[in-house]
């Protein structure tokens, strides 16, 4: 079931897709998307071979999880817990409150709405092909998805619980603990606040978007971008904006300041927040944060971690002057803008899972 991040025949990718879907029981294969042919020769074609040099077509088979032998019993009670607001103390928040699969991974809002109406500090980054990231939220505090996943449970602002409630809700519930000892096979106490996150990561690691437009560039088939989105791409790296996004995630793996050249205005870079200095207490680190995945960027509006932008175009502009120091032509933004479309890619067909009733013995919500 696993398998290395690395480059795939595109005449491999059509069958790998399928057999992931079925391996995973989801459908998020082919449907729409044309898949790329036999590779072109891809010598002649000088975009296709610098592009080679930067970036990475997504596995379309599950990523390798550090420390969690993914497996379908795993991933299964993942997406129940992922979906189940009894996480909550309220019982209203899951974590699909704010990562919603159905809206590309977020919750649309400048920053996140939590427990009692709470807005919190940050914009809410996409799960979708979170398990590529060098490590989790924009400051890079937790190292892989399982040390994410205990955070926003018991953060105040968002699910507001503790391990304790969690654990109490999950032992009033006879199906959820026959569904971890299925989950967690060997192991004499298999509800615990670990496993809830072991098992969250791994349904987590199914969320990756391949086959985008872009994917099939690399991949070999040339006519899967359109000029514009060429275009686009050439500047991409032409401009020096692959410097920080690039690799398999487009971004994801490393953590620059905001604002290399000038600053952006308290507008949208709010002085308050100084980003990665609050995990390293490095000076250097001062308003620093990760580079951000690119993927699916169109789906995700609006942005940076202030979640102040709500056009990809003045994204874009704005990254121009504080990273690179260039004001970027109108002309150049839409090119560039064009190429951000190619990186969305085949959203996971998730299916709404069934989670089993509460019983008399389940902790009732708390709204304090
Ligand atoms: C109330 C809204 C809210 C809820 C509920 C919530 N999250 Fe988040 N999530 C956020 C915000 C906001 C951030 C960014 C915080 C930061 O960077 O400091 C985040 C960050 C993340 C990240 C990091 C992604 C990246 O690229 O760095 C992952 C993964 C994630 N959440 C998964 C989950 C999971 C799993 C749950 C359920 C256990 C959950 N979230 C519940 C709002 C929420
Ligand atoms: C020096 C590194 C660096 C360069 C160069 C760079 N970026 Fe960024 N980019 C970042 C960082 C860091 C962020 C996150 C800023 C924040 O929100 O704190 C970011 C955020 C973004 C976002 C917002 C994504 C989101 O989900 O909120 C977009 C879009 C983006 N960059 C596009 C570009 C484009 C286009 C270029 C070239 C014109 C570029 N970047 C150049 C580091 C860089």
């Amino acid at each position: 079931m696993h398998a290395q991040t690395r480059h795939r025949p595109a005449a491999a990718l059509k069958s790998l897709l399928a057999a992931t879907a079925t391996a995973l029981g989801l459908l998020a294969a082919t449907a729409g998307t044309s898949v790329a042919a036999d590779p072109p020769a891809a010598a002649g074609d000088a975009l296709m071979t610098r592009a080679r040099e930067l970036f990475k077509p997504l596995p379309v088979t599950l990523p390798v999880v550090r420390n969690n032998a993914v497996t379908r019993e795993k991933i299964d009670l993942g997406k129940m817990l992922f979906f189940d607001p009894r996480l909550s103390a309220s019982g209203i928040f899951s974590c699909n409150s704010c990562h919603n699969l159905g809206l590309g991974g977020v919750d649309g809002l400048e920053t996140s709405v939590g427990h009692g109406w709470q807005k919190g500090p940050r914009n809410a980054p996409t799960v979708l092909n979170a398990v590529l990231n060098v490590a989790q939220f924009w400051d890079g505090r937790a190292e892989d998805l399982k040390a994410q996943a205990k955070g926003p449970i018991q953060a105040g602002v968002e699910m507001n619980s503790t391990p304790d409630r969690v654990m109490a809700v999950l032992n009033s519930i006879p199906d959820y603990k026959a569904k971890f000892a299925t989950a967690f096979p060997n192991e004499k106490n298999p509800v615990t606040f670990d496993n809830v996150a072991m098992a969250i990561e791994a349904f987590e690691a199914t969320l990756t978007t391949p086959a985008s437009p872009f994917d099939q560039f690399l991949e070999g088939n040339a006519e899967a971008m359109s000029a514009p989105q060429k275009a686009g791409l050439e500047l991409f790296i032409d401009k020096g904006c692959s410097g920080c996004h690039n690799g398999v995630n487009v971004g994801g793996h490393d953590y620059f300041p905001f604002g290399v050249v000038t600053k952006p205005g308290a507008e949208i870079l709010p002085p308050g927040d100084k980003g990665r200095f609050a995990v390293t207490k490095t000076a250097d680190d001062e308003y620093v944060f990760r580079a951000p995945t690119l993927r699916n960027v169109t789906l995700t509006a609006p942005y940076f971690h202030s979640g102040k932008v709500w056009d990809l175009r003045q994204a874009v502009a704005v990254m121009g002057s504080s990273q690179l120091g260039a004001t970027l032509t109108d002309e150049e933004i839409d090119k560039i803008t064009a190429f951000l479309t190619a990186l969305t890619g085949q959203q996971p067909r998730v299916d709404y899972p069934l989670l089993p009733a509460s019983t008399p013995a389940t902790p009732q919500p708390v709204f304090k």
